[in-house]
């Protein structure tokens, strides 16, 4: 194994995650090429060779040093064979890719259809990539939207209003859940579970009786907006209520130490399979040992454990 290439799409743990593959590689003496923009540097030979200088000091930047985009080109067979022709083009042996559902999916196709060596590491936000169970990132954002929900609340209880906070999650509520609990929302909407909204009107007017006179509900931006739950709660409860869309802020700021030593790992162990030969697999942690899962495994979203977090949420608040 002489030279290696790095996708990467972008969350908090992606640069620590690049410094980890790189600085490992330098053990072996294989060469690192960063692909710029992800795979659509791969179809368009974007390449940017990097040392283990050159990923100095990035261990605690949010976002991807190689930066990063959706990719529409690589679904289709064209796309797929441009990338390949880069690949053979600038002799790289392997590729690690970096990231969520998405590119772990093309990553399976490079490995399953073309025979590229290929080993994931899993970064989401949703982390919600299956056999996995933490997803470099999901611990930062899931701290970055507790930190919003601390404030939020700040401003709820003085002004005696309800707030409907969309957090992100497009198939997954792991961020919208774990949020909840640490941030002692009332209630959480998940696309998980399905919902009776007059059980919720209910227990708002209910606890509106009683004296209660502010909350705070997460929405899983999978499973409704925050506006139109807002918009339906004042209309059914009379209550005040405002919506918050956290967005994109949840998948910026610097890394916690949990997002770091996870990518410190996840780098590390990709760099030693390929060493020792092990391909279309990725990576993932079981009872803090690092284990592989098959690539064509992890590219469908996983079921998580919902019930006893949201009834630990009902307990509790
Ligand atoms: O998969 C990560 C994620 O942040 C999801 O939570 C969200 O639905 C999506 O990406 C947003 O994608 P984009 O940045 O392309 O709008």
């Amino acid at each position: 194994m002489k030279k290696i290439a790095i996708v990467t799409r972008d969350c908090a743990g992606v640069n620590a995650a690049i410094r980890a593959v790189v600085r490992s590689a330098a053990c072996y003496d294989i060469e690192v090429a960063g692909v710029v923009r992800g795979y659509e540097g791969l179809i368009d030979g974007d390449l940017l060779l990097l040392n283990s200088r050159s990923v100095s000091g990035i261990i605690n930047l949010g976002g991807t040093i190689l930066k990063t985009a959706r990719c529409k080109r690589f679904r289709r067979p064209q796309g797929q064979k441009k990338a390949v022709e880069t690949i053979k083009k600038n002799k790289i042996d392997a590729v690690v890719v970096i990231g969520g559902n998405g590119s772990l999916t093309a990553a399976n196709i490079l490995s399953s259809k073309y025979s590229v060596p290929v080993v994931g590491i899993p970064a989401t936000i949703d982390n919600d990539v299956n056999g996995v169970n933490m997803s470099i990132g999901a611990d930062t954002a899931v701290n970055v939207a507790l930190d919003a929900i601390d404030k939020i609340r700040d401003t709820a209880v003085s002004m005696e209003r309800i707030f409907v906070v969309e957090v992100m999650g497009r198939d997954c509520g792991y961020l919208a859940l774990r949020v909840a609990l640490a941030g002692g929302c009332e209630d959480v909407l998940l696309p998980e579970k399905n919902y009776n909204f007059r059980d919720i009107y209910k227990s708002l007017i209910d606890g509106n009786i009683r004296g209660k006179v502010s909350w705070i509900i997460v929405v899983a931006e999978g499973k409704a907006k925050a506006a139109d739950v807002a918009k339906k709660i004042t209309k059914t409860t009379g209550l005040e209520t405002r919506e918050v869309v956290l967005g994109h802020i949840q998948r910026g700021g610097r890394p916690t130490a949990f997002d770091r030593i996870l990518a410190a790992r996840y780098g590390n162990y990709a760099v030693e399979l390929l060493a020792k030969g092990k391909k279309g697999v990725c990576v993932a942690l079981r009872n803090d040992k690092l284990t592989t899962q098959p690539l064509s495994a992890v590219t469908r979203v996983k079921d998580m454990e919902v019930e006893s977090y949201c009834k630990l949420i009902k307990i509790l608040t």
